[in-house]
């Protein structure tokens, strides 16, 4: 029996983070983010700055990773990479870059969905880190800038999806009504920093009426919209001393979305393991509300440090190494997409 530890490269290049990290056996060795900070000016993500800026980074990320972890590109044991879903040309990157890798090292491919990543993120730690993790089945609740997903997961490999967003992410939500009330991007945290001093009260919006375990929250972002239209014929300088009570309340009808679905999603599939990802995971208001259904609800907790939490490589070298066991290898034939769901 070989005992050799396998040693997967994990590469994210979907969005504005270019990410690599190495793992042994599924430990986490290194984990190296570099963010793209070309965007913050244009207020958002601009596609075409971000396939630059992941093409000037790969390297030297690549290299900072495999030497943080202490071993070289020859031990590698495959090489895992973000598929879909992202943006086409910032995928076109990491995807030629793994490809390129695997062949001049002969080792294998994996392709690697991004939102299954973040699930399996629950798993990412490093040696002696030992924090709880979910059981099987679990559901997991994955909010970031780009999706709200309810999943159930069976295993490691097995997810489906129960519930997601059918327009605006719930990030896009944060981040849209930080741009009206002209805080800084990306918004989200900025909302969170507010809405930790403001009455969650003081401002009410409407719920979306939404089918089954499917999110929306496009309609609460116009009806946001036309309460800071409104206030501003009265008060041009709108929300003024009021920005962290109009900050609180807006997190705290996002939160209510999402728990709503997710306390159904539990009690019709009969499962109390709640796990949480993706970069919203980070809003304070979520984790508090989250942790109190511990008491309220019996729910078994489970929310991964934020280094895990918002785009990273380690989910994506965790994930690439069950596929690794399962034998679960891509092509060199394999193309990235866009739209990737599972
Ligand atoms: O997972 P992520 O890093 O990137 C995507 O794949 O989208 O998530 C980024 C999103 C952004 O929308 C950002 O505003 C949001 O996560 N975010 C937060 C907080 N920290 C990050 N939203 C609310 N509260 C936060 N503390
Ligand atoms: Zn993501």
């Amino acid at each position: 029996m070989n005992h050799s530890p396998v040693y997967i490269l994990g590469i994210e290049s979907s969005c504005d983070e270019t990410s690599c990290s190495v793992t042994e056996n599924g430990v986490v060795l290194s984990n190296i983010i570099a963010t793209q900070e070309v965007h913050e000016k244009y207020g958002g993500v601009v596609p075409e700055l971000a396939s630059r800026a992941h093409q000037q980074q790969i390297i030297p990320v690549i290299e900072a990773t495999l030497k943080a972890a202490n071993i070289t590109k020859n031990q590698l044991s495959g090489i895992a990479f973000t598929r879909g879903p992202g943006l086409m040309g910032s995928l076109l990157v990491g995807t030629s870059f793994a490809k390129g890798l695997s062949i001049a090292l002969n080792i294998p491919l994996i392709e690697v969905n991004h939102m299954q990543a973040h699930v399996i993120a629950n798993f990412a730690e490093r040696a002696g880190e030992n924090r709880p993790k979910p059981n099987f089945p679990f559901l997991c609740l994955t909010v970031s800038g780009g999706h709200t997903q309810i999943v159930r997961v069976d295993s490691f490999l097995k997810m489906q999806i129960l519930g997601e967003t059918l327009d605006d992410a719930a990030g896009e939500a944060f981040d849209k009504v930080a741009k009206m009330l002209n805080l800084p991007y990306p918004g989200g945290p900025m909302v969170d920093k507010h809405a930790k001093d403001g009455n969650p009260h003081a401002f009410q919006f409407p719920r979306p009426q939404i089918q089954e375990l499917n999110y929306s929250f496009s309609g609460l972002k116009t009806a946001i919209l036309y309460t800071i239209q409104r206030e501003r014929k009265v008060n041009p300088d709108f929300p003024g001393h009021q920005l962290n009570d109009f900050c609180a309340s807006v997190q705290f009808t996002i939160i209510d979305i999402l728990l709503n679905k997710l306390t159904k999603a539990s009690k019709q599939t009969n499962i109390s393991n709640i796990a949480l990802a993706g970069g919203v995971s980070a809003n304070s208001g979520l984790r508090v509300a989250l942790l109190s259904k511990k008491e309220t609800l019996g729910w078994q907790v489970f929310i991964p440090p934020f280094e895990y939490c918002t785009d990273n490589a380690a989910m994506i070298a965790v994930y690439g190494y069950y596929k690794y066991l399962a034998n679960e290898f891509s092509s060199l034939a394999i193309t990235p997409t866009a739209r990737y769901t599972f």
